[in-house]
């Protein structure tokens, strides 16, 4: 047995786990103070450097409410959801990949019918949403549930403005038949800070970084026998497309946006969605 010093430190924490202690909490908890420690030392970690650390974790938490999940944007601007997501999401070539969950998603969303209008506020500019779900072989999926979501003109999710955006604004499932395909209207997306008036909004401001997400529509498409998928559909050409202050975007989901002459529709964004079995 020997005493704590810095040159052993994760070891002699590591020493103390039990023996009956659970395989996997053993492997990820050694990996944890290893790492931690090593971090420690290679930065020289000050005293009043921890100390603000500690503070910073503690603002984090206090921000935290069933509304407000402050822990998770910080791991969403620190890469690390997206690093998560990534390795929990390996996938064959031609399925569609995967990108962060995001806070704004509210389960059981109205089921509508295909080619219904998701925009309830009357902002922004229409766009006709369309495609098909597909298996990896290119044959329709019958029954998938597509659950979308999107900011309204405004920049703002529903949920973030009670009272002021009808409920359910810019939300809706729809359920494909024998073809695989979905339609429905929405308005083409527009690019929206994350809520940045907390410690991880203040933490951008000292790294100078903009908490802005290029615009997209969030899609959850689930179909039995498939693996579930959480995406988006990013808008070509916007601002912020390389600067995503949660690192979403993937090349394969930039989708197109093709200007309809003379409709009431503006817009109309073709894209399929390929699933894996699973
Ligand atoms: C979103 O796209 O809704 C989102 C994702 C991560 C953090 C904040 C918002
Ligand atoms: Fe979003």
């Amino acid at each position: 047995m020997s005493y704590f010093t810095e040159e052993n430190s994760a070891d002699a924490v590591n020493a103390r786990i039990g023996a009956d202690t659970d395989p996997r909490l053993r492997e990820v908890m050694t990996a944890l103070v290893k790492h931690l420690h090593a971090f420690a030392r290679d930065i020289t970690l000050t005293q009043d450097e921890w100390d603000y650390a500690i503070g910073f974790l503690t603002r984090t938490g206090q921000m935290c409410s069933d509304e407000r999940q402050e822990f998770i944007l910080l791991s969403d601007v620190l890469g690390f959801s997206m690093l998560v997501d990534s390795i929990n999401n390996r996938r064959p070539a031609g399925a569609t990949e995967n990108t962060v969950f995001g806070p704004f998603h509210v389960a059981d969303a109205p089921i509508r019918e295909m080619g219904a209008n998701i925009s309830l506020d009357g902002k922004g500019e229409s766009c006709l949403f369309e495609g098909r779900v597909l298996d990896l072989d290119g044959n329709p999926i019958k029954g998938a549930c597509i659950d979308v979501w999107s900011d309204n003109a405004d920049g703002y999710y529903d949920v973030q403005q009670p009272g002021i955006q009808p409920k359910w604004n810019n939300r809706g499932r729809f359920f494909t038949g024998a073809d695989g395909r979905y339609s429905f209207r929405g308005i083409k997306p527009v690019s929206y800070p994350i809520p940045d008036d907390g410690p991880v909004g203040q933490m951008l401001g000292h790294l100078g970084r903009h908490p802005f997400r290029p615009a997209h529509m969030h899609y959850l498409v689930i179909a039995p026998g498939f693996q579930k998928l959480v995406t988006h559909t990013f808008v070509g050409g916007d601002e912020y497309l390389t600067s995503d202050a949660v690192f979403g975007v993937k090349q394969s989901l930039i989708a197109p946006y093709e200007r309809l002459e003379g409709a009431d529709t503006v817009w109309r964004s073709p894209f399929d969605f390929v699933l894996v079995p699973g």
